[in-house]
């Protein structure tokens, strides 16, 4: 008696340290982020206008559901060391700006950083970690990223299962956000400490660039899906590869948005859009609750696509889906058009690490355009493709 006594203790002080909340992140997390558009311009007025716009947009309705202060939120600590918010830009503190966001039916996200400053300088976590996690549990906070700035002599492993420890120890369950840049191979290690690692330096705004900061690079669209490609055996519900926040509205080609988004989805990976939300074209609109695109990115089996091949300049792209369905996309990488016969029956989409098949001369499938939103007929017609220049054609295959 007295041993099992013993051996629960041990059981239950296990349980209690070493683990991340599980099933917080079941599909990729899809929300808002204040970085990619705002950088260190952020308040209390300017977020609560983008959690209001994200219901009026339909972003809301559409699955949008994290609102997250990036970096430069943070004051001072107080005396007794707890993180207080800028006193200028946060006046009303974030417990009421939590209740806010959480009375929209939203959740709320904050930034903090493994090291003892954050990248753009403010205050980090590193010795308060506890009590950090204890302070964003009592802002009603749901999900925090955590960056890895200023960390000198620090493992990277160790750092955010910390974090994630005091997470836990807090009490609330907090999706975590590992962004340490992919530098320390975080899909190793990542999916038992956190919900979603960042793979690659920032995304830049445009579409192929490498954009060089000295010590370290920011990278185009198609630079960053490029350096995905290789992780998708380590994504997953509850664990994801995180390709970075959207650039979709902050001023590429329309065309190259619609790509970009196509492709965020296809990956699986968070949908974090990144644009002022309150000020969206109509396109803009159009591309973030494209809810069929979106379907493809939240399908529960979480599977990463994989490049089954290249015609002329379009990669093809395949993502198997649940109920046997996949989709499809053809992603134009050249500034020019270019348009070609596809032979469904003649193709044969194998995922070996997934252990999915799909063949086309046995099983007909119908093919549904997400963009066109239009049923375009079944795989055993010999189609022509049609992709605009930096653009995609994405279907949706289902028998
Ligand atoms: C970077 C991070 C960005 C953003 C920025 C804030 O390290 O990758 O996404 O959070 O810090 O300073």
């Amino acid at each position: 008696m007295k041993k099992l006594f013993f051996l629960s203790l041990i059981f239950l002080t296990v349980q209690a340290y070493g683990q991340k909340f599980e099933g917080l992140a079941k599909t990729p997390p899809m929300g808002w982020n204040s970085w990619n558009h705002f950088a260190c311009n952020v308040s209390e007025d300017l977020i609560k206008g983008i959690a209001d716009a994200m219901v009026e947009s339909g972003m809301k309705d559409a699955g949008y559901e994290y609102v997250v202060i990036d970096d430069c939120w943070h004051g001072e600590r107080d005396e007794d060391g707890f993180i207080q918010p800028h006193p200028e830009r946060f006046p009303s503190g974030m417990r009421a700006l939590a209740d806010y966001i959480h009375s929209l039916g939203l959740k709320f996200g904050i930034y903090s950083c493994a090291g003892y400053k954050t990248c753009a300088g403010y205050p980090g976590s590193r010795g308060y970690e506890y009590q950090d996690a204890l302070q964003y549990a009592r802002w009603g906070v749901d999900y925090l990223k955590y960056d890895w700035c200023y960390t000198e002599g620090l493992n990277a492993e160790g750092a955010f299962m910390t974090i994630r420890d005091a997470l836990y120890e807090a009490g609330r369950p907090i999706v975590l956000s590992i962004c340490e840049w992919g530098n320390n191979n975080p899909w190793d290690w990542g999916k038992d400490v956190g919900h979603l690692w960042r793979t690659t330096g920032d995304i830049h705004l445009c579409w192929d660039c490498e954009y060089d900061h000295g010590t370290w690079s920011a990278w185009g669209f198609l630079k960053i899906l490029d350096m995905h490609e290789q992780l998708r055996k380590y994504n997953g519900p509850d664990h994801w590869n995180d390709a970075d926040m959207l650039q979709v509205g902050n001023g590429m080609d329309v065309n190259m948005d619609r790509a970009h988004f196509s492709m965020w989805a296809m990956l699986a990976t968070p949908l974090m859009a990144g644009n002022d939300v309150r000020n969206m074209t109509q396109e803009t609109v159009d591309i973030l609750t494209n809810e069929e695109v979106i379907a493809v990115n939240q399908d529960p089996l979480g599977i990463q696509a994989f490049k089954y091949d290249r015609i002329g300049t379009a990669d093809i792209w395949v993502k198997p889906m649940e109920n046997d369905e996949l989709a499809a996309a053809f992603l134009n990488r050249a500034e020019f058009p270019m348009e070609f016969e596809f032979n469904w029956e003649e193709h044969i989409f194998i995922d070996e690490i997934f252990e999915k098949e799909f063949s086309f001369s046995g099983t007909t499938y119908n093919i549904r355009d997400l963009w066109a939103k239009e049923d375009i007929g079944t795989t055993n017609v010999v189609k022509s493709i049609k992709v605009p220049a930096n653009d995609i054609v994405m279907y949706r295959l289902h028998k």
